[in-house]
């Protein structure tokens, strides 16, 4: 009998990103969402997606097309391997467009397969450019915030994407967070071209007195420090109209003693910091309400999430 092929799968952690005033800086991993995918070593050079499940048929199955594929792409061709190549299974654990990091944790999740079952023991800097070829490809631009805490886990800044300088956060004991989709898509590529071309000098300043405030707030554990920096001037403006509820969601949450409220990367997902978890699923209740009839989805979960690991084909994430 002839052994199996090596496979390796990886499991890789939705995220919420710029969380407030932290556009395309700040990211966290989450609980309970997530995507896998499974490498499978082949003969052949190259990638090979052979399947995608939980995408409703929507996702290109060419791996120069697709998030996932391009990834691996990047990882085969940084570590010159040439003469063999991997056939990859996708399955989608969230839903696509929804501002928690979907196109990531693919990306995330492949080169963390691939690395592991071609034993190339990339470093994570490595691991991190490559996906983020993958979000280059899937909304135009290169932005780590989503891809840097599904790799790394926990609460990151982004000080530069290329070459990767990714600053790990503390976070405040007990912090949990509410996250409430509304059942619509927006297109990270889309939101971005919502965004402006330029930004006054006064509006630049307060963002990086709060980004600055909202950091030391983390640090400190100051919570009603962190209330007060919770404020995105540059990208939330130019956004909500995109999301069906918000300004509801957002009151619903703040009445219901919510940190802070804004919308997760580039939304339509929205998210609430709360001091604890208890509180985050009472806020999330709080936020489903006030869509109305508008069907949405929720997540609680606490903030800075383990980050993506290779697990065992059966494990549940
Ligand atoms: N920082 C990115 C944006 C995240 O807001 O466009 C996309 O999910």
């Amino acid at each position: 009998m002839s052994a199996p092929t090596p496979s390796a799968t990886a499991f890789a952690p939705a995220s919420a990103s710029n969380v407030g005033p932290g556009f395309d800086i700040l990211g966290f991993a989450v609980d309970g969402l997530g995507d896998r995918v499974t490498a499978t070593r082949r003969d052949q050079p190259g990638v090979e997606i052979a399947e995608i499940t939980g995408d409703g048929g929507r996702l290109p199955t060419d791996a120069a097309e697709n998030t996932a594929g391009v990834a691996a792409l990047e990882l085969l061709q940084r570590a010159g391997v040439t003469k063999r190549g991997v056939q990859l299974h996708v399955a989608k654990g969230m839903s696509l467009g929804s501002g928690l990091g979907s196109s990531a944790a693919s990306a995330v999740a492949a080169v963390v397969a691939v690395d592991a079952v071609l034993e190339l023991r990339s470093d994570r800097a490595t691991l991190l450019a490559c996906a983020l070829e993958g979000e280059r490809l899937a909304s135009g631009a290169i932005h780590a915030d989503n891809v840097s805490p599904c790799l790394y886990g926990g609460f990151v800044l982004v000080r530069s994407n290329l070459p990767p300088d990714i600053v790990p956060l503390l976070v405040p004991p007990g912090l949990a967070c509410a996250v409430v989709r509304p059942h619509v898509e927006v297109s990270t590529r889309i939101a971005r071209q919502a965004l402006p071309r330029e930004i006054t000098v006064e509006r630049a300043v307060r963002q990086a007195a709060n980004l600055g405030a909202l950091v030391a707030a983390l640090g400190s554990g100051d919570l009603e420090l962190l209330r007060r920096a919770l404020e995105d001037r540059i990208a939330e403006p130019r956004r909500t109209h995109l999301v069906p509820g918000f300004g509801a969601m957002k009151n619903a949450a703040l009445a219901f003693g919510a940190i802070g409220c804004t919308l997760s990367g580039s939304g339509p997902s929205t998210l609430a910091l709360a001091p604890s978890l208890e509180d985050a699923e009472r806020i999330a209740d709080a936020m489903v309400a006030s869509l109305g009839d508008v069907g949405s989805d929720r997540l609680v979960s606490s903030v800075g999430a383990r980050g993506a690991r290779v697990v065992d084909d059966l494990s549940p994430d």
